[in-house]
This record gives structure tokens, C-alpha cells and sequence, in this order.
């Protein structure tokens, strides 16, 4: 580009931008921040808050605990970027701070004072309650933003940080979900200063992240604050989003042990509350975390003898009873979610020959408890010959890749479904189209191709070392098809709380009919859109009948 030209660019952008203001300070309750301003690869201009606080810093006294408001703060807070992420489970990074209830607000309305009110896109993060973030560089909202929503991304607690309980009501648990259910509430009184709509709240998220929506829906605090929902692979009735027979409160002195083997507590939660509030480093119990041998994997609760819990019966419980914020919701997984598991293919084979040689291994592991005079022998019986009657030799292992993804993921979404469309809207789909986007590039004969989180990356603008798709003209002109089909049906949902209002050419003039009682219709998201009936049939129908024949009631999970 000459010197000419580039003066002209200038000159034209110093116009452009000069005709009205972009406000990059914003005046809080607790004080100012200030943001940035960013245009999207579309060239919509959007501006920019990050990394701004939701609730106080949970240390001291606060640490495990449900969170309390931000304190307030004097002066202009940098809002220009990410700080601090929330201590993960066997990864770390400098980023890592206790002080990490922080939200991001990404709006495409400029001035502080507009009129306009946006649909908000409100995302949860997955990683198995134990890793995970809400940086930029993993969510970059420009795909959505262009559509004219606004977008905010929230941190929660993880881990011991986000889940430790003990069993006595003075961790109660549940930290975590009350990190996001605050930062609902953050969102409901300050998002109209951003341009966006109080009114009109979607929350989305992904693997544990759409478990933790579907809690959220449990919580009836946060009726008026929500008004959609996107579950993507993950549900409350998933077995990886609840802590089971697992014992919590096993956990929390196992965790404390880790950092102090002398110390002997006495099974008294006063002495291990005062020791990991006040002894030890928020860096020490993480990795601790890593070390501990009840389970590394804390997890949602029920609560129990306390009075303002999160969740007080199994999540089952309450979608069968209709006990839920009843508000439309799309829900649904990628055709064959445990397809992953075989990147390490040898471990994945001297698996499957344990399961081959014992049956009973079929059996699922949680929430899952027989009824008199049933055996486990029986049981894995059935389950081996749902999946491997009849199936070639070359197909087996596929076979076993479906069991997974069925068993762990794919069950509990159509339970979930299937239970809530007695009390509200429900939108299904599976998301089978195989793109080099999604990033799983692996085929096993008789599996399904499209695994668990390959949805995100056609919903997000994501950098890092190995995936990049800031620039769409590098991948195939599919691939940017079933991006810009997501994105629509993704943001028509936050609009008009459904995904298909009016017949389109990109979206091949389908309507998206709802679940309905008996007619379990659904969209498979593949190179076309196709309207199916029955998702995963019938593998879910025997599935139904065996927890119906087999497990005690209540349920818990699914
Ligand atoms: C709006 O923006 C202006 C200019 O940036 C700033 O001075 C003002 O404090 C902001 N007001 C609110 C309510 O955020
Ligand atoms: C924080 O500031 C608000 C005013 O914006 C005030 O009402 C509130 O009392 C302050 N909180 C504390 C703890 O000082
Ligand atoms: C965005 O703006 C740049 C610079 O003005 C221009 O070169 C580019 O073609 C625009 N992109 C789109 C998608 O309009
Ligand atoms: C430890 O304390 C818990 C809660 O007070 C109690 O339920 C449990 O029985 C105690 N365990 C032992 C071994 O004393
Ligand atoms: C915790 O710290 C206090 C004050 O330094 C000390 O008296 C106490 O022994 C410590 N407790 C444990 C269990 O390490
Ligand atoms: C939840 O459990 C309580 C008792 O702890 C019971 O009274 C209530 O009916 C249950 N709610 C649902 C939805 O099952
Ligand atoms: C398995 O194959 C046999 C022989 O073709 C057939 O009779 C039987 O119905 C098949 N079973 C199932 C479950 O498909
Ligand atoms: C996917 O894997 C196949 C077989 O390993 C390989 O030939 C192909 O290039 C891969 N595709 C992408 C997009 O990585
Ligand atoms: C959608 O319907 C319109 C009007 O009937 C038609 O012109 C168009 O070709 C259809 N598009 C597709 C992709 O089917």
C-alpha cells in the first residue's frame, strides 16, 4: 500500500469515527471501568469490557462460599483486557487468581446513552468443573456480535474452589453455581448500560457449561433474569456434572491431608475450614487438587441442612415435576460426542476388551442404584447386547465408541428434552456435519464422526497455537455454511426465542419443529438441515426402559 493510499484510509477512518462518540467509560454501582474498541472481521465495531468484577474476591472467610457483591473501587478500572482466570485442576498458568469472579461485555452498541435494547447472549465455559475460562482467545464473540446481540462471558469457581462441600452445611457446595447464578444477576442490573436488553437474557454453554445452564434453571432466583437457554452437550442429568455417591466431605479433609499430612482434623470442619481459609495459599490447595485420591473431580452436590442451597433434591427430581424456570430452550449434542476417546487408540482398545470379558461394566456408574433381585450381571447383559448384536467384527469398536458417547453425553440430553417439553418449549438437534472447523478429524468404522465441542468452534472466534478461525476464508465453503447456519439459528434463538421465525435460503427454508409428547422431532445439523424424528433410536427407548426396570426411584441423573 503507497503513502497516498494510506493517508486516504486514515483520513476516511478519523471521518468515520469522528461522527459520534464511542463511550468507553462506564459508570458502575462500585465504580468506573473503562473498555476498548474492536471491530470485527465483518468490520462491525463493537466495544469491549473485560475481566470486570461480578462479586468480591472469594478468599479469606469467603473462600468456598457463596460469593458476595464487588466491593467497590475508586478511580477508573482497566477493563481493557483479560486478567485473571480461575485456578484450574492440573493446568496452570500465570493467569490463575482467586480473584476471579470476572465478567466480559462485548456490545456492538457504541454511545451509553442508546435507546437500542439487544438480545444478550449470556455463555457459561465448559471442563468438567475443573478447568476452563472465559478468555478472549478461546471466545471471541465477533461471529455473534455481528448478528447485533450482545455477548458476556462469565468466570466461575472451579474445582475444590468451586465445589468443595461438607456434608454439614458449613460448606454447603455448590460455590461454583452460585458464581454463575451472581453473575445472572450482575447481568440483569447493569447489562441495559451496555445497550443490552434486561428483558431478554439467553444463557448458552457447552459440556459442563450447558450443565451448568440446565442448573440454572433449577434455581428459582433466578426467575425474570433468564428468559432461553442453550444446552450444548451437557445437562444436570449428566453423570459428569453431578458428585454421586462420591463422598464430598471424604474429599475436603482428603484435600486438606494433601497440604498437611500431620495435621489431624478429627473429622471436626471447624479445625479444616479455619485451616483452608486461613493457613494455606489459594496456589497450595490447587495443587493439592492434583493430588488428591477420593476423587479429582469435585462436582455439584445436593445440599444439605442449609437454608438458601442451590440445589436441594436430583435434578431429575425436578425436571419430572416441572420444578424449573419454564422458559423455551434448544438443547442437543454432536452425533458421536466420545469419538475423541480414540485418539489414543490402544488405550482405547485394551479397554474395550476388559468390557468385552466383563459386561457388568456397562452398567452406569452413577445415579444408578438396583432394585431388589436385579443384578448387575443382568443388566450389562442387556446393555452389551443393545449395542454389539449382530455388529461385525470390524464395527465393534465403534460400537463401543456409541456406547460412550450414548451412556455419558448423548441420554441425558434427550432425557432432559424429553422431560421438559411437558412444561415448556423445547428445540432438538444433533450436530453431525464432519468439518475440518470442528478439529476432530477421526473416522472409526461403525462411530459416528462429530465429536464432543467440535459446535464451539463454528460458534466462536477462537486463536491459539494449533486453531485459528479468525480468518473463514481458509477453511471450505461447507464449513463456513454450517458456521453461518449455527450462528443464525443460534442468534434468531436470542432474538425471537426461536430458531427458525421465518423461511431462509441459508437455513433451506426449514422450520424447526418443537419436541412434542410422543413425536420426538428433532434438527440434524449436517451438510444439510434435515428434520429427523427419534435421535438416537433406539438405543434412548431401551435405555428409558432399563432405568424404568432396574433403578430405584427417585432418580438423580440420567
Ligand atoms: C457515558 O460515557 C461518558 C463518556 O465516555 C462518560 O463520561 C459517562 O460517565 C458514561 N456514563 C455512564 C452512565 O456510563
Ligand atoms: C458502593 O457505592 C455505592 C454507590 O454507588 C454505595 O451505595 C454503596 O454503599 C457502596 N458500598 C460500600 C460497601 O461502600
Ligand atoms: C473491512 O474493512 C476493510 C478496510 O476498510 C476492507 O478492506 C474489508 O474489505 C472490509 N471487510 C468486509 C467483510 O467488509
Ligand atoms: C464425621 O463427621 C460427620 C459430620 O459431623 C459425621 O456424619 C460422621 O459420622 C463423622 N465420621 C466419623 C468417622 O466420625
Ligand atoms: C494455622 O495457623 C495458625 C496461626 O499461624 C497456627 O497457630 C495453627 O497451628 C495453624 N494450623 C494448622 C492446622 O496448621
Ligand atoms: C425436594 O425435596 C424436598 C424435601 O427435601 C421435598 O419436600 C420436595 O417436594 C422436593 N422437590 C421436588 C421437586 O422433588
Ligand atoms: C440378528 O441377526 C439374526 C440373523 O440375521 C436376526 O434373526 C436377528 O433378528 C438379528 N437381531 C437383531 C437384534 O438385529
Ligand atoms: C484427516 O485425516 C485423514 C486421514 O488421517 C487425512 O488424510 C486428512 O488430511 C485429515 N484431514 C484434515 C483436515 O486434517
Ligand atoms: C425457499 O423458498 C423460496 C420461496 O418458496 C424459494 O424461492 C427458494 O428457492 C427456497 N430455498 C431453498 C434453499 O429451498
Amino acid at each position: 500500500m503507497g503513502l497516498y493510499t494510506a493517508s486516504i484510509t486514515l483520513c476516511v477512518f478519523y471521518l468515520i469515527h469522528s461522527g459520534f462518540a464511542t463511550d468507553l467509560l462506564v459508570d458502575l454501582p462500585y465504580g468506573t471501568i473503562k473498555g476498548r474498541e474492536a471491530i470485527s472481521p465483518r468490520n462491525t465495531t463493537f466495544r469491549a469490557f473485560q475481566s470486570v468484577p461480578y462479586a468480591a474476591a472469594p478468599v479469606g472467610p469467603l473462600r468456598f462460599q457463596a460469593p458476595e457483591p464487588p466491593t467497590n473501587w475508586t478511580g477508573v478500572k482497566d477493563a481493557t483486557q483479560d486478567t485473571y482466570t480461575c485456578f484450574s485442576v492440573k493446568k496452570d498458568s500465570d493467569r490463575e487468581n482467586e480473584d476471579c469472579l470476572l465478567i466480559n461485555i462485548f456490545t456492538p452498541i457504541l454511545d451509553n446513552a442508546s435507546k437500542d435494547q439487544l438480545p444478550v447472549m449470556l455463555w457459561i465455559y465448559g471442563g468438567a468443573f475443573r478447568t476452563g475460562s472465559a478468555l478472549y482467545e478461546n471466545f471471541g464473540p465477533e461471529f455473534l456480535i455481528e448478528k447485533g446481540v450482545v455477548v458476556v462471558t462469565l468466570n466461575y469457581r472451579l474445582g475444590p474452589f468451586g465445589f468443595l462441600a461438607t456434608e454439614d452445611g458449613l460448606i454447603s457446595g455448590n460455590a461454583g453455581l452460585k458464581d454463575q447464578a451472581q453473575a445472572i444477576d450482575w447481568v440483569h442490573n447493569h447489562i441495559s448500560l451496555f445497550g443490552g436488553n434486561p428483558k431478554r437474557v439467553v444463557l448458552f454453554g457447552q459440556s459442563a457449561g450447558g450443565a451448568s445452564v440446565g442448573y440454572q434453571l433449577l434455581y428459582k432466583k433466578n426467575e425474570g433474569k433468564i428468559h432461553g437457554a442453550i444446552l450444548q452437550s451437557g445437562s444436570p442429568l449428566s453423570s459428569f456434572s453431578y458428585m454421586g455417591d462420591v463422598s464430598a466431605r471424604a474429599y475436603a479433609f482428603d484435600l486438606a491431608s494433601q497440604i498437611d499430612g500431620s495435621v489431624d482434623f478429627k473429622n471436626d470442619t471447624g479445625s479444616l475450614i479455619a485451616f483452608l481459609q486461613n493457613n494455606v495459599t489459594g496456589r497450595q490447595i490447587d495443587k493439592a487438587s492434583t493430588l488428591t485420591t477420593v476423587t479429582s473431580r469435585p462436582l455439584p452436590v445436593i445440599e444439605q441442612n442449609v437454608k438458601n442451597a442451590f440445589l436441594y433434591n436430583g435434578s431429575y427430581e425436578y425436571l419430572q415435576a416441572g420444578d424449573f424456570l419454564k422458559i423455551p430452550i434448544m438443547i442437543g449434542a454432536t452425533s458421536e460426542e466420545a469419538i475423541y476417546g480414540t485418539s489414543d487408540m490402544d488405550a482405547f482398545k485394551s479397554s474395550f476388551e476388559k468390557y468385552e470379558k466383563k459386561h457388568e461394566k456397562f452398567v452406569p456408574t452413577k445415579g444408578f442404584h438396583l432394585k431388589e433381585g436385579i443384578s448387575n450381571k443382568l443388566v450389562g447383559e442387556e446393555i452389551y447386547n443393545l449395542y454389539f448384536t449382530n455388529v461385525s467384527a470390524e464395527e465393534r469398536l465403534g460400537y463401543f465408541v456409541r456406547w460412550k458417547s450414548d451412556n455419558n453425553y448423548i441420554k441425558p440430553m434427550i432425557k432432559h428434552a424429553d422431560l421438559s417439553t411437558k412444561f415448556t418449549d423445547v428445540y432438538f438437534y444433533i450436530f453431525s456435519y464432519d468439518g475440518i472447523m470442528g478439529n476432530w478429524n477421526i473416522t472409526v468404522p461403525g462411530a459416528g464422526l462429530v465429536g464432543h465441542g467440535e459446535d464451539d468452534r463454528y460458534i466462536w472466534k477462537v486463536k491459539s497455537s494449533s486453531f485459528d478461525n479468525g480468518d473463514l476464508s481458509k477453511f471450505p465453503e461447507a464449513d463456513r455454511i454450517t458456521h453461518e447456519r449455527i450462528i443464525t439459528l443460534w442468534t434468531n434463538f436470542a432474538k425471537y426465542l426461536n430458531p427458525t421465525p421465518a423461511a431462509s435460503d441459508l437455513l433451506q427454508n426449514i422450520s424447526w419443529p418443537k419436541v412434542e409428547s410422543g413425536n420426538f422431532q428433532y434438527l440434524d445439523i449436517d451438510t444439510d438441515l434435515v428434520i429427523r424424528k427419534d435421535p438416537k433410536s433406539p438405543y434412548y427407548a431401551t435405555w428409558s426402559r432399563i432405568y424404568d426396570q432396574y433403578n430405584k426411584r427417585p432418580f438423580t441423573i440420567f
